[in-house]
């Protein structure tokens, strides 16, 4: 299986930072954040990885990770010229994904304690053209997608809701998505949101709505440290360097 991590976008909610610095290359600890997608990955055995990047600090990305060979892994790059969503970067990955292959995505800002490997082994039993997302509690999910269950069968998401005000769970979905070609399809099937953006809950309302989104809630610690606070309760919490 293949990996796929995405590290677009414009990190807005960490400026004046992230007008120097690309927000996946800023200090975790002791490692840039995009490490630890990796090191999460290779953990799970995945060791063939597309990272998609912006034009900012792109050059960064291969001073510091190279090839990948340093850390285990055999890395390719694209660049996702604007910030048009996280679907819009995800459908940069079709042309490594191969006919019905199936893959990992991760959110670049996305750092989490869990070993993905039993996850990727319930996905890989689930059937072709299915997807599963990855869910965890959190205190305010009203920052986040949040799964609305589906009552009658209790391993599916009936629809997730983005960033809503009144929260029907307090389940948020993680940046961590498992899919398999399919899912360029539907990718294709969607238009910008109300802020101009392919949205990746869109897609996965796609495969709710079909009954083909299944879940599994992390057990460990996570967060999107896309924020400072977030970004510094990371750093407490990934002092070593590894997950
Ligand atoms: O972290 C989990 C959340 O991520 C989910 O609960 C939400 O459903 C999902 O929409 C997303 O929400 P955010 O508002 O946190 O997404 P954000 O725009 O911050 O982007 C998260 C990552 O996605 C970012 O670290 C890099 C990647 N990205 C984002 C955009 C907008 C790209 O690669 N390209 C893009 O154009």
């Amino acid at each position: 299986m293949k990996g796929v991590i995405l590290a677009g976008g414009t990190g807005t909610r960490l400026l004046p930072l992230t007008r120097l610095l690309n927000k996946h290359l800023l200090p975790v600890g002791k490692q840039p954040m995009i490490y630890y997608a990796i090191a999460s990955l290779r953990q799970a055995g995945i060791t063939d990885i597309l990272i998609v990047i912006s034009k900012q600090s792109a050059g960064l990305y291969t001073d510091f990770l190279g090839s990948g060979k340093e850390y285990g892994v055999n890395l390719t790059y694209k660049i996702q010229e604007g910030a048009g969503g996280i679907a819009e970067a995800l459908q940069l990955a079709r042309e490594v994904i191969p006919e019905a292959g199936r893959f990992v995505v991760l959110l670049g800002d996305n750092l989490f304690m869990d070993d993905l490997t039993p996850y990727l082994k319930r996905f890989e039993a689930q059937k072709p053209g299915s997807a599963r997302v990855l869910l965890k509690q959190v205190k305010d999910p009203r920052r986040y997608g949040v799964p609305v269950f589906d009552e009658a069968h209790p391993q599916l998401i009936r629809c997730i809701e983005e960033k809503p005000e009144q929260p029907k769970s307090n389940f948020c979905v993680t940046g961590i998505y498992m899919y398999d070609d399919e899912v360029f399809e539907r990718i294709a099937a969607i238009a910008p949101s109300a802020r101009g953006e392919l949205e990746i809950t869109d897609v996965n309302n796609l495969y709710a709505q079909a009954g083909k989104l299944e879940y599994d809630v992390l057990e460990k610690w996570w967060t999107d440290a896309g924020t400072f606070e977030s970004l510094r309760e990371a750093a407490e919490r990934l002092r070593e360097d590894k997950p």
